[in-house]
C-alpha cells in the first residue's frame, strides 16, 4: 500500500503485531487481547492530524479532558490518583459516558486499559454484561507520518458468542467513530 511505504521507521521492539500499521479499516479486525476469535463485527475510523504522535497520544490517554472535545465520549472518569496521561497503566478501569448508539440515547460503560504504548497504540477492553453483549476491544493507534503529522486510527471489534447482540447498531457505532476521529483532529490541532 501506499500509505506504507510513507511511514517513518517505527521502534523495532513493540508489543503490538506490526499488521497494525496497514490496518485499512476494512472488514473485520484482530484486536492484541482477543485476535479474531467469535468477532462479530469492527467500527473502524481514520484521519491524518497535523500533531507529532506524542501529543495526539496524550490527549486520548487524558481522560479528564475528553470533556472539552469529544462529542461521543463526552466525559471518561479514570481512577482517584490518575490526573494526567503520564499515570494511565494496565488494568485501570476508566468509565466512559457516550452518546448516540443509538442516536438520542447515553449510555456508561466501565472499560478495562489493555495496552499502553506511548506514544504509538493504546486499547481498553470490554468485558462487562458478556451473557447479553459479548466483549469488545478498543485499540487506538498513532502512526509517525513524514513532516509531523499522525495517523490516528481506531477501532472497536466485537467478539463472543453473544458479541453479534450489537449489530444493529454497528452504524451508529460507526458514524460515532468517525465523529470522535474528527474531534480529535480539530482539538489536537487548534492546541497552541
Ligand atoms: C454478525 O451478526 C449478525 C446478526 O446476527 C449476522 O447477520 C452476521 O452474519 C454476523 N457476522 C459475523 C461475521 O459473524
Ligand atoms: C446525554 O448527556 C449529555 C451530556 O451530559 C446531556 O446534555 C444530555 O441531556 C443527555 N441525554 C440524555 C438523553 O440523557
Amino acid at each position: 500500500m501506499l500509505f506504507s511505504t510513507r511511514l517513518l521507521s517505527l521502534p523495532l521492539a513493540l508489543g503490538y503485531p506490526a499488521s497494525y500499521n496497514n490496518i485499512d479499516c476494512s472488514g473485520l479486525i484482530s484486536t492484541p487481547t482477543y485476535g479474531l476469535k467469535d468477532a462479530n463485527f469492527s467500527i473502524c475510523a481514520t484521519i491524518h492530524i497535523k500533531a507529532p504522535v506524542h501529543k495526539v497520544c496524550n490527549v486520548i490517554l487524558d481522560f479528564h479532558r475528553y470533556k472539552d472535545w469529544n462529542t461521543f465520549v463526552y466525559d471518561a472518569i479514570p481512577p482517584d490518583g490518575v490526573d494526567g496521561p503520564e499515570d494511565v497503566r494496565l488494568g485501570m478501569n476508566i468509565q466512559f459516558s457516550s452518546t448516540g448508539i443509538p442516536p438520542g440515547q447515553n449510555s456508561t460503560a466501565t472499560d478495562i486499559i489493555t495496552f499502553v504504548e506511548r506514544p504509538f497504540f493504546a486499547a481498553w477492553k470490554n468485558i462487562e454484561f458478556e451473557e447479553f453483549i459479548g466483549h469488545s476491544e478498543h485499540c487506538l493507534l498513532f502512526l509517525p507520518l513524514p513532516n509531523g503529522y499522525t495517523r490516528f486510527t481506531h477501532w472497536q471489534t466485537q467478539l463472543g458468542a453473544n458479541g453479534r447482540t450489537l449489530y444493529p447498531v454497528k452504524a451508529d457505532f460507526q458514524r460515532e467513530f468517525e465523529f470522535e476521529a474528527r474531534d480529535l483532529k480539530t482539538y489536537v490541532e487548534s492546541m497552541s
